[in-house]
């Protein structure tokens, strides 16, 4: 049974990764879908792809970097005028640069800033009128599983995750006396376009303590887009995709200094690893 029948979304990063799987499983769910992102190739390459996947839908394509407010409140303009309105605003462009604070350029740490939690921002404010009129809509802002735990390698890409959630508790309350849900989604690791790349230049520490994580699974995006449809219609505020994500919110929230201890020997298994790894003779 469809539920998202002759609802109108627009989402952030909908040409790659899991903003497109999930910008395709809502059209065939009988959504009309406008999708934002800055490369034309891969709008172009979505948009023929949501109208096969839902032909009587009033799909769009619109190009705009979401670091840019101008450009976003453009972008928010085209797809009301588009759409005749929304109902489901998902913010989920972003993207993932590992580097320890030492040796990461100063100009990462912002341009992940400008990117992950101003491009929020400046999405979130450009449809708030619409909203705010309305008087109801979903409002949904894609994170991290780094959001609630960091490591070594992530300080630069979790303070912009971090961030979202700060300004996603309290956009929830300004928005809920206006009718708005406001919810946050916790991705876990997911094969992506956007995780190789991540990958390609990642310090060899950390892909280390990744492979040795007992929490660190990758997911396929439609698994994860399965989870987060299933938790879109309710009243939870915060939505994981998987076990291995919950389990690691869980144990932030609620043992908070014993998952730094277990972090911290994760951490050493991996360092010891590596070093027998450089005296082993290939
Ligand atoms: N994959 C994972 O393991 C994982 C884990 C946790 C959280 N997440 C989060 O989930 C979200 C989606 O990740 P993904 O792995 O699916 O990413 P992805 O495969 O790299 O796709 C990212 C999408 O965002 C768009 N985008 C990037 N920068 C943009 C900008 N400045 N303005 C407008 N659009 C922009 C990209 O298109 P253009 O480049 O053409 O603009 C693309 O459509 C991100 O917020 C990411 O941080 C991912």
């Amino acid at each position: 049974m469809p539920t998202l029948t002759h609802s109108k979304v627009f989402i952030t990063g909908g040409s790659a990764g899991i903003g497109r799987a999930l910008a395709l499983a809502m059209a065939r769910d009988g959504a009309s879908v406008v999708v934002c992102a800055r490369g034309q190739a891969a709008l172009d390459d979505t948009l023929a792809a949501l109208k096969a996947a839902n032909p009587t839908g009033r799909h769009g394509a619109v190009a705009a970097d979401v670091s840019d407010p101008a450009a976003m409140r453009q972008a928010a303009q085209q797809a009301l005028e588009l759409l005749g309105g929304l109902d489901v605003l998902v913010c989920n462009s972003g993207y993932a640069q590992a580097g320890t604070v030492a040796e990461l350029p100063d100009d990462s740490f912002r341009r992940l800033m400008d990117v992950n939690y101003f491009g929020h921002v400046n999405t979130v404010r450009a449809f708030q009128p619409h909203f705010q009129a309305q008087g109801h809509g979903r409002i949904v802002l894609v994170s991290s599983g780094l959001a609630v735990l960091s490591v070594y390698g992530y300080g630069a890409y979790s303070a912009s995750k971090f961030a979202i959630t700060g300004f996603a508790q309290a956009l929830r309350q300004e928005m809920m006396l206006h009718g708005v849900t406001v919810k946050l989604f916790l991705p876990p690791t997911t094969d992506t376009p956007g995780l190789k790349r991540e990958n390609e230049d990642k310090p060899p520490l950390c892909l280390e303590m990744e492979m040795g994580s007992a929490l660190n699974a990758t997911h396929t995006p439609e698994k994860v887009v399965a989870a987060f449809l299933k938790w879109l219609p309710g009243g939870r505020f915060y939505g994981y995709a998987t076990w291995d994500s919950w389990l690691q919110f869980f144990m932030a929230h609620h043992f908070p200094e014993l998952t730094l201890i277990l972090a911290d020997g994760e951490l050493r298994g991996a360092e010891k690893r590596l070093a027998k790894k450089a005296q082993t003779p290939s």
